[in-house]
C-alpha cells in the first residue's frame, strides 16, 4: 500500500519526520530521513533497543542516533552500527514521486 507523506522539498537534509502510519492500518509509525547523501530513507520509527522515536535523532551522514542511549543504524539498511542496540531496525521503501514522498507500507 502507497501512503503519500507530503512534499519531499518540506524534508530538509539531515532532518527527520515521524509519519504516524499505525493510524494508516500500517504495522507501526515510520520515521523518513533526508540522509545527507540527498536520498530518502525510512526505517521503522520505534528504536529497537527500548521506547524512543528515531525521528528525533540525529542524522550524520547516512546513520541515525537514537536521541535516547546514543544507538546507531544505517539509514540505508536499517543495520544496529553500536550498542545499546543489537537489533537491526525495520526499513521501508520510499520514493519520490511528482516531488512528494511515497511510502511503501
Ligand atoms: S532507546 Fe534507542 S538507544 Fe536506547
Amino acid at each position: 500500500m502507497s501512503y503519500r507523506v507530503g512534499p519531499a522539498d518540506q524534508l530538509p537534509e539531515g532532518e527527520g519526520l515521524l509519519v504516524e502510519a499505525k493510524d494508516s492500518g500500517a504495522a507501526e509509525d515510520i520515521a523518513v530521513f533526508h540522509a545527507e547523501d540527498g536520498n530518502f530513507y525510512a526505517l521503522a520509527d520505534e528504536c529497537t533497543h527500548e521506547v524512543a522515536s528515531l525521528s528525533e535523532g540525529w542524522v550524520e551522514g547516512c546513520e541515525i542516533e537514537c536521541p535516547m542511549h546514543a544507538a546507531s543504524f544505517d539509514l540505508r539498511t536499517g543495520k544496529a552500527l553500536c550498542l545499546p542496540a543489537t537489533v537491526d531496525a525495520r526499513t521501508y521503501k520510499v520514493d519520490v514521486v511528482d516531488g512528494n514522498l511515497e511510502l511503501d507500507i
